[in-house]
Order: structure tokens, then sequence, then C-alpha cells
């Protein structure tokens, strides 16, 4: 169940727009940022305060990577599949990282230190291969770089949400 203040942050950033409808994405950071991740009740709840059907909330959480069903570790690793970091070797990269840490793409390592996500073009692509560690762009990564860049991923405190409710209704 979200905290009263979320209910409060989500209902006010409505009356931001024009249609109130346009405050779902920031909306669903809000909610992400309190949970961690949208479950399905999450996600019942946001759709809820727009007065809009479940449907409509789910469509929008599964169309976007950075909206999550299911709780993700500490670090997000987006591992860029798309064209130009492909050419320069995205496949042999995603699959590199998941070896070192004993996951599947999408999956999370047991200590839930990481998640690592292959992901359409994160706009970098001047640091082809790349990948968004946190909220931190590296690149270009070969395979000597990964140990290096997953130790000092876990010395940071860990992926932010984009959006703070705080951020957006006080600028
Ligand atoms: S194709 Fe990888 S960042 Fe654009």
């Amino acid at each position: 169940m979200l905290t009263e203040k979320t209910r409060k942050s989500i209902l006010d950033l409505q009356k931001i727009y024009p249609e109130s409808r346009s405050a779902l994405i920031p909306a669903l950071h809000i909610a992400q940022a309190e949970v961690g991740y949208l479950p399905i009740e999450t996600q019942q709840e946001v759709a809820d305060l727009f007065l809009i059907d479940l449907n409509e909330v789910v469509a929008v959480v599964t169309f976007y990577d950075m909206f999550f069903e299911e709780p993700v570790g500490k670090h997000l690793l987006h591992i860029c599949k798309n064209v130009s970091c492909m050419l320069r070797g995205a496949d042999g990269l995603l699959k590199q990282v998941c070896a070192r840490l004993q996951v599947s793409p999408g999956g999370t390592t047991k200590d839930r230190e990481f998640t690592v996500i292959a992901s359409e073009c994160l706009a970098a692509c001047d640091k082809a291969p790349m990948m968004l560690v946190d909220n931190k762009v590296v690149g270009p990564i070969n395979e000597n770089d990964i140990d290096r860049i997953l130790e000092e991923a876990k010395k940071g405190p860990g992926h932010p949400s984009p959006i703070k409710a705080d951020e957006v209704l006080h600028g």
C-alpha cells in the first residue's frame, strides 16, 4: 500500500498537467521509488488514483524497461544491444557480464547486488559498446574492463529513481 504522502504527491502531480493522465509516467516513477518496483497491487493503486483501468497502467509498465514488475538488484546494468553497440561487440559484452554475475539477461544476482538488462539504444552510441551503470554511462567497454566496472558500481549508492516526487512538485 502506498503511503499517504506518495498518494498525495501523485494527486498533486495530476494537477500540473492539463490532462491528468499525462502524469501517469512520473506518477509510476514516484510509486516505484517508494516500493522499489511495481507489483500489480501498486499498479492497481495508481490506476485507482487516475480513475483508469488497470490494463492502461499495465500497458505503460510493460512497455518501458525503466519500470520493474519484479524486485531488482541494488545496481542496474543496462547493456545496450542496439545497432552501434551490436556492431562493436554488445552481444559478447552482454554474455560476458552475465557469465561474470551468473545470471541471464533480465536476471538478478543471488546477493541482489545486480540486475542485468539488455536495452535498446541508450543515446550514447559514440561510446559503443556501452552500458548504463545505475545512472552513469560507461564505454567503450572491453572484456578487461568488466571486473573493474562491477567493483566500482558496488561502491556506489545504487540505482536512483529518475524522478522524485519533491523534485517534480517543488522544482
Ligand atoms: S546503439 Fe548503443 S547507445 Fe546507441
